[in-house]
């Protein structure tokens, strides 16, 4: 009904939601309000993902690629994995890009270069304030070659609090500003083009996708990793060093999505 309300000049017909589609941001979903509990704003978006995964199921096209910016992105992907099954399950994946971006943006102003000199930081685990920003594999492009970010942050204390809270609650701090969540870095970070085209050659980038158990995590949550991507598909970087600082942050995001994904399953019961 909005749609022919606002008569839009191109609008020819209005046909199933879905039909067809190939690539779906999954814009809408209910965002938490002050004094709102998890449980209710859990209760309010299972429906809608349970919703949104049936239109999917019958109209998307079978390579459909889903990418959930809604929050919560993790719970909000991992219902619409469990509902749209004729969706393949590598192609339901949720934003920790903007984190990811942040995690760029916050190392190259404290070491004053260009973001994009500066590669391969990851975010791990869940997109709220209990995700893992991790700098630990990241470089920076110098005159001398390629460096690790730990060698070029010379305070170790810096790159384990001040960076890591700040980044857990850039979208809350961006709420606080603007009285409204985070619109023109969100949509920036919604960039479908590494998906699809592929991640530069030595470069990462981090996405919410279902875990296969890599790096201890367990299977069956949307969990972001470090992923590279190439030919449309995504592949989890493996072998990366992980110390126990990151094993400790690692499993306490995954222990909050696995919380989640409870609370999710008793909304639907
Ligand atoms: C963000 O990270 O900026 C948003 O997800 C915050 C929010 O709750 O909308």
């Amino acid at each position: 009904m909005e749609l022919l309300d606002a008569a839009f000049s191109l609008l020819k017909d209005i046909i199933e939601a879905c039909k067809d589609v190939n690539i779906a941001i999954m814009l809408g979903g209910f965002s938490q309000k002050e004094g709102m509990e998890r449980k209710d704003m859990m209760s309010k978006n299972v429906p809608i993902y349970k919703e949104q995964a049936s239109a999917l199921e019958k109209h998307a096209a079978s390579d459909c690629k889903v990418l959930v910016v809604a929050n919560p992105v993790n719970t909000n992907a991992l219902i619409l994995k469990e509902f749209a099954h004729s969706i393949p399950k590598k192609n339901i994946t949720c934003l920790t890009r903007l984190d990811h971006n942040r995690a760029l943006s916050q190392i190259a102003e404290r070491i004053k270069v260009y973001v994009i000199d500066v590669k391969n930081v990851i975010i791990w685990g869940n997109h709220s304030s209990t995700q893992y920003p991790d700098a630990n594999h990241a470089t920076v492009t110098t005159t001398n070659g390629e460096r690790p970010v730990k060698e070029l942050v010379t305070d170790n204390h810096w790159l384990k609090n001040e960076f890591i809270n700040t980044v857990q609650q850039c979208g809350v701090a961006i709420i606080k500003a603007q009285k409204a969540s985070s619109a023109l870095s969100a949509a920036s970070a919604t960039c479908m083009s590494d998906w699809v085209l592929g991640t530069p050659k030595g470069t990462w980038v981090s996405m919410g996708v279902y875990s296969d158990g890599s790096y201890g995590i367990p299977k069956d949550i949307i969990y972001s990793f470090p992923v590279k991507c190439e030919k449309g598909k995504w592949s989890i970087v493996k072998g990366l060093k992980i110390d126990e600082f990151s094993r400790a942050k690692m499993d306490a995001t995954a222990k909050d999505l696995i919380d989640k994904k409870e609370v999710a399953h008793s909304c639907l019961n």
